[in-house]
């Protein structure tokens, strides 16, 4: 099997490619690759992995690249806008750039990383784009199956590491409003082990799988779980969401580093929507445990 692959240098894909190189030697990568650079951040997942150098608006190379591969894995993806790359530029226009060259060059199966909570209406922009580009392929005449996890936790992923380092550095924990929004993490390992489990799988073919961890937490639990594993705890300091909008809106304009930004507390605060269908029906994999995958890559605070 020969899998094209965008996004493979970041946080889902080098877990794929770790995945693939565990178990299923049988499938060759072909990766898209911005730079050399980023390309690095592979380490030994490198290895036997075939490089492409473009982006996803780059429509020649995806076609004359994707001609001889069988399957597309399309995880390009952003979670802040900056430099130009907008939500609407990557996911919509983006996708359906990803999508005409699949097309065009006759790859029989698309599975494409959306996420969860994507729908029409939904209060962020991240979201909606995100829905946007799964009707284009839905309507593109491509087999397809869309992946939509929740949030992921995993080595070097940017929620539980970035909230661990808070715990660590500062005397208090800062939370936006009360702290009562649901979290359903998920881990980018068992992500990852599906994305290669649904390669080429009929069962798949046409299905919108939602990937939700085991439990669920209110974001007050998930500090609970990270203070408990980082053997620190701090006082919380709650910060009304009516005082925190403007503030990110402010950040948002002064800083393209701001901690959080008015999109992501949209995503943050908006309620989970109902899953439609399940992946563990078609994959009945084993799920990790929030506190037990964390415990693998996040140690305890140093004195
Ligand atoms: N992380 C989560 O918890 C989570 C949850 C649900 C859904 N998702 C979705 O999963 C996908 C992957 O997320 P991630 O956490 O792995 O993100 P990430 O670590 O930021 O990786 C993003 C990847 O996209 C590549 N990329 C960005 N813009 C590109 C462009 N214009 N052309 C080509 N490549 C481009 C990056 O390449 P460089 O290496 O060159 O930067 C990198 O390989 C995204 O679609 C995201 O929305 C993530």
């Amino acid at each position: 099997m020969k899998v094209f692959i965008t996004g493979g240098t970041g946080f889902v894909g080098r877990a794929i490619l770790r995945h693939i190189h565990l178990g299923l030697r049988n499938i060759h990568i072909r990766l898209l690759a911005r730079s050399e650079q980023s390309l690095q951040k592979l380490g030994e997942s490198a290895e036997g992995v075939e490089p492409v150098y473009g982006d996803i608006f780059s429509g020649d190379i995806l076609e004359k690249e994707m001609k001889s591969c069988d399957m597309v894995i399309h995880l390009v993806g952003i979670i802040k806008e900056k430099d130009g790359a907008t939500f609407e530029k990557v996911h919509i226009e983006g996708t359906k750039c990803v999508v005409d060259s699949a097309r065009k060059s006759g790859i029989r199966h698309f599975v494409h990383m959306s996420a969860e909570n994507a729908r029409a209406d939904a209060p962020s922009r991240y979201h909606t784009t995100k829905y946007q580009a799964e009707e284009y392929l839905k309507k593109s005449g491509l087999t397809y199956t869309i992946m939509r996890p929740s949030m992921m936790f995993g080595p070097e992923d940017q929620n539980f590491n970035e909230l661990a380092k808070i715990i660590c550095s500062t005397p208090v924990m800062p939370v936006i409003g009360d702290g009562s929004y649901i979290w359903q993490p998920v881990s980018v390992d068992n992500v990852a082990e599906l994305f290669v489990a649904v390669l080429m799988e009929p069962r798949a073919m046409g299905k919108t799988y939602e990937i939700r961890g085991p439990e669920k937490f209110t974001f007050e639990e998930i500090l609970n779980i990270l203070m408990e594993v980082t053997g620190k705890t701090r006082p919380r300091i709650h910060i009304p969401v009516a005082i925190m909008k403007p503030l990110a809106s402010l950040m948002d304009i002064v800083s393209s580093i701001a901690p959080i930004t008015l999109e992501q507390m949209k995503m943050l605060l908006d309620e989970k929507q109902p899953p439609s269908e399940n992946f563990s029906a078609d994959f009945p994999i084993k799920l990790t445990h929030l506190e037990e995958g964390l415990r693998k890559f996040l140690a305890p605070c140093r004195p």
